[in-house]
């Protein structure tokens, strides 16, 4: 499966499905990087992995649909099957959206549907969740409410500021999304009618992995 990862800024979570995705057993190639923003730090990290990486800046085009059409257009040249959002902070349109559902795919910091949009971590402190995660989901037009592949759990813990408790989201984040790659990969997980299906081997991998991680120390 031939993979386009979708960035805005530093990239660690694409640095972990580059890192993943080198192992000869994984079952997807990464083709592409590509980024709205020029200035990302993680077009240089993808660079250096030996990726194909590019920029395609959105303030150089009048409309959403005008770069939506240039992005479609650099993943049918990467022949690309999905599309995996790593810190993408770009909102599509919704023919965009449909015509690759199913074949996209975001990590949310939240345990959705619980705490979409922005500043997902401090609404999270805000509203005084004692668990809260990560969500890897399939792309649909409404923000960050597509079907649920994988999710990992952390605490929330008393004295947590907005920037521990992302990095402790973040450490799981690391682990999640290259495992849920793998399962869509290996044709383990698909949306079929607007719902994930798994296979049996996707539901053993789901109850192997710990759903809570230990508190950072
Ligand atoms: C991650 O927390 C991801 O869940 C969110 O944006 C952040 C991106 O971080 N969508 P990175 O660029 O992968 O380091």
């Amino acid at each position: 499966m031939k993979i386009a990862i979708l960035i805005s800024g530093r990239g660690s979570n694409m640095e972990r499905l580059i890192e993943a995705a080198a192992a000869p057993d994984y079952p997807a190639e990464i083709v592409t990087v590509i980024s709205n923003r020029p200035d990302a730090s993680g077009l240089q990290t993808a660079a250096r992995a030996g990726i194909p990486a590019k920029a395609i800046d959105h303030k150089a085009f009048d409309s959403r649909a005008a770069f939506d059409a240039a992005l479609e257009q650099a993943l049918e040249e990467a022949d690309v099957d999905l599309v995996c959002h790593a810190g993408f902070m770009r909102i599509l349109t919704d023919e965009f959206a449909a015509r690759w559902e199913g074949r996209m795919v975001n990590i949310h910091p939240s345990l959705l549907p619980s705490f979409k949009g922005i500043r997902v971590q401090q609404q999270a402190i805000d509203a005084g969740a004692t668990i809260s995660g990560c969500t890897v989901h399939y792309i649909i037009p409404a923000l960050d409410s597509g079907p649920i592949i994988s999710q990992a759990a952390v605490p929330v813990l008393a004295d947590d500021t907005a920037d521990t408790l992302s990095a402790r989201i973040l450490e799981a984040e690391h682990v999640l999304y290259p495992a849920a790659v793998k399962m869509i990969a290996s044709g383990d997980v698909k949306l079929e009618d607007g719902k994930v299906v798994r296979s049996q081997n996707a539901k053993r991998a789901d109850t192997e992995c710990p759903p809570l991680f230990s508190p950072a120390p």
